[in-house]
């Protein structure tokens, strides 16, 4: 629910568990009071002030208040060279040639809903599940107005924003730094936890003390990339896994972002989220806007599980827009580790029919289908069906798939060009590059501008004209390099700092009308593993494949960091060949995921094919717990080098699924496990013994799995168990 307190001039946005509190002071300055658990009080007037007025801090016009400056109230979208010194959200280049920008409040509107964000992937509810306060601000010199945007999902307690940026003016000007959110904290009480990585090693989870000083993770690589993930949460120094406070933002974004935190001399946190402002700058004409990302905010007093929880649970139902997301998903193999590129049609079939004998879905047809693409040298942007490959048309190959009862999915990496392709013979201009200099490669291949619509109809046309010939149920859209030499030839100079942010426009004008013109085709993201698993892409692809890396030790640490802001019906996973660890393990291990196959199927011991089918009857059995449960890391893999431990619990906390990963034999066998989340006053039986134990015991006094069968204490192996109450 959202109200303004015209006396006090206070907005107060609430959630069933939150309360989102901003202030219209004197002169029209917008003051942040507060975030954080949800308070009863209607005046917050109070909770502006950060101590008394330094001497070296300007003066506000006009304001009659001797405590108040802009360089040190908490201010709501703090602009640049008017008196507030720390990290700004906006900052505009006039006409003058200077930046100084200072916009205040002029009115507001309170509506029901939301509306969609142009061109940018978005949350979205109904008018029952949200209402959204516009706050209109306007400098006066430039003319520019910017619309600040907060959306309040009243069940799901998560707040979605952004800003809306017109110039009004009758000059054009530059928009330097255009943040989606600002976050102010009172205390630098917290810890900044984020998501780091590469290329077979995304999403690790770090944490660490904030300190004075501005500390950030950012992308300038064109796309998110595995290096830093959009998405921060600052977690109460004190705060666990399930208790304490903590603060979690995530962009909606896959290009360039910023995520900035200024802890100032009062020990104050400013967080900024939006997009990276270094290669950034907008021109805006006079009648022009522009729109920022959207930002999510989440506020959890139960800890780090109970931030990812609401996102999970968020995600899936106002973000994931797929008519998959939350349909019953085919379970899958893909053959690139099985083949890479030395497979022909025949061959396909053949995996086809062994996965079929062992319940899997669908086949899906990786990199090497097209052009004379036999190895990742050529041939990107050559979108034709290479039918001697395939012995046949794409038709004649599906419809051998779709014959044996298994459906059948496509590899496209729409984005590149191979500078050996007939498209970069005919185009080579489409390929980015700045005039002048040399193109850095990398993986053999190069950007395609995205900016330019010619070059997206081409890709469209490409794609199009294959995917209707043939029954085409999914496709894997990857993206396996970055962005370098960053221009577009179409755009003029003094327009190339949009480069960027057109080029993730241009990708999701792409996603948009391929998933608009084949809405029942499931798409899973991907780039070189999980290097683009970003909400941004969610939005389109209710599935993310997580990591080139299919090792299930290693991709313990991955895929819970990735769950720290992802649902688990997103994270891409897939039993492979490798072989550290068993295929039971390497079978757990992807069930905390999408689950499916990477493999040769023809390979299997008979042995390895029985376990296989179990898998398979167990990811039916427990497919609507994994992807609607509630999800609770118990023991971290970059926490504990011995063992990693996780669990799902149905919304009604009648069925519990736990499993345990050995990462090494641990030196102490008994280790009772304490579940969490299951109702104390119910009864729960063991599926496998059939014992019974309280939800109370099983959470308090745990569970000693020491002497399970014995099986599960060598290194590498896992357990899983199945409760269910009576
Ligand atoms: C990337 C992906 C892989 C595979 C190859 C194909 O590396 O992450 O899963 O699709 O491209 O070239």
């Amino acid at each position: 629910m959202i109200r303004f307190n015209e006396t006090t001039g206070v907005f107060k946005l609430d959630t069933k568990t939150t309360t989102y509190a901003l202030r219209v002071y004197q002169e029209g300055y917008l003051v942040h009071l507060y975030y954080g658990a949800k308070l009863p009080d209607d005046d917050l007037s109070h909770l502006m002030y950060r101590g008394w007025f330094d001497s070296l801090s300007p003066w506000a016009h006009g304001v009659d208040d001797p405590l108040f400056s802009a360089d040190i109230v908490p201010m709501e979208y703090p602009t640049n060279g008017a008196g507030d010194f720390r990290i700004s959200a906006l900052s505009v280049r006039g006409r003058d040639g200077n930046t100084v920008t200072d916009v205040r409040y002029v009115g507001h509107r309170i509506f029901k809903g939301k509306p969609g964000l142009t061109g940018l992937p978005a949350t979205f509810g109904n008018e029952d599940e949200c209402e959204t306060l516009e706050i209109e601000t306007e400098d006066p010199v430039t003319g520019v107005r910017a619309f600040l945007l907060y959306t309040v999902f009243e069940d799901s307690g998560v707040m979605a924003r952004s800003v809306r940026i017109e110039n009004r003016g009758e000059a054009a000007v530059e928009l330097e730094r255009a943040y989606s959110a600002c976050l102010e904290l009172p205390t630098m009480d917290y810890d900044m936890v984020h998501l780091y990585g590469k290329w077979a090693k995304e999403n690790t989870t770090t944490r660490h003390p904030l300190a004075h000083g501005i500390q950030a993770i950012q992308s300038k690589r064109g796309m998110t990339g595995p290096n830093h993930n959009p998405f921060v949460a600052l977690a109460q120094k004190h705060a666990t896994e399930e208790t304490g406070e903590v603060y979690g933002v995530s962009l909606i974004y896959s290009g360039n972002f910023s995520m900035e935190i200024e802890v100032d001399t009062r020990g104050c946190p400013r967080l900024l989220t939006g997009i990276n402002p270094t290669d950034f700058r907008w021109r805006l004409e006079p009648g022009e806007s522009f729109t920022t990302p959207e930002a999510v905010t989440v506020y959890s007093e139960n800890g780090l599980g109970g931030m990812s929880r609401t996102l999970h649970r968020f995600y899936l139902n106002h973000l994931m827009r797929s008519v998959w997301a939350k349909r019953k998903r085919p379970l899958l193999i893909n053959s690139w580790e099985a083949a890479y590129f030395d497979f022909d049609g025949d061959k396909l079939v053949e995996f086809a029919r062994a996965a079929k004998e062992l319940g899997i879905e669908m086949l899906v047809m990786d990199d090497g289908w097209f052009g004379n693409r036999f190895d990742d040298h050529r041939a990107l942007g050559d979108w034709k069906v290479n039918e001697k490959k395939l012995g046949g048309t794409l038709k004649q190959l599906v419809d051998r798939v779709n014959a044996l009862g298994v459906q059948f999915g496509i590899w496209y990496e729409p984005e590149m060009i191979n500078p050996d392709s007939d498209l970069f013979r005919a185009h080579p201009d489409w390929a980015v590059c700045a005039p002048g200099r040399e193109r850095s490669m990398s993986r053999y291949q190069c950007v395609l501008d995205m900016t330019r619509k010619e070059v997206r109809d081409a890709i469209y046309e490409q794609m199009v004209s294959v995917l209707s010939t043939a029954n085409i149920a999914y496709i894997k859209w990857d993206c396996n390099r970055h962005i370098t030499e960053a221009a577009s030839l179409a755009l003029p100079p003094e327009r190339q700092g949009e480069f960027f942010h057109r080029y993730v426009l241009g990708v999701y004008d792409l996603m948009d009308r391929i998933t608009t013109a084949f809405p029942e085709i499931l798409l899973e993201n991907c780039s070189s593993g999980g290097g683009r698993f970003d909400p941004g892409m969610l939005y389109y692809s209710p599935q993310i494949w997580a990591s080139d890396n299919t090792d299930a030790i290693e991709r313990l640490s991955i895929q819970f960091g990735a769950s720290l802001a992802y649902p688990i019906a997103a994270l891409g996973a897939h039993v492979s060949a490798n072989p550290r660890t068993g295929i039971e393990t390497r079978g757990n291990v992807a069930l905390c995921g999408t689950f499916g196959y990477e493999l040769d199927p023809g390979k299997l011991t008979a042995e390895e094919k029985e376990i296989v089918k179990a898998q398979v009857a167990e990811y039916h059995k427990y497919y609507e717990l994994i992807r609607y449960g509630d999800f609770y890391r118990l023991t971290a893999p970059t926490e504990d080098p011995f063992v990693c431990d996780w669990e799902f619990v149905s919304e009604d906390q009648d069925e519990v699924l736990y499993t345990r990963v050995i990462m090494r034999r641990p030196e102490n066998l008994y280790q009772p496990v304490r579940l969490r989340g299951l109702d104390p006053e119910k009864y729960y039986e063991d599926e496998e013994t059939g014992q019974v134990y309280s939800g109370a015991l099983l959470m308090h006094a745990g569970l000693d799995l020491s002497t399970a069968g014995g099986r599960w204490l060598q290194d590498g192996a896992s357990l899983k168990k199945h409760f269910i109450a009576r």
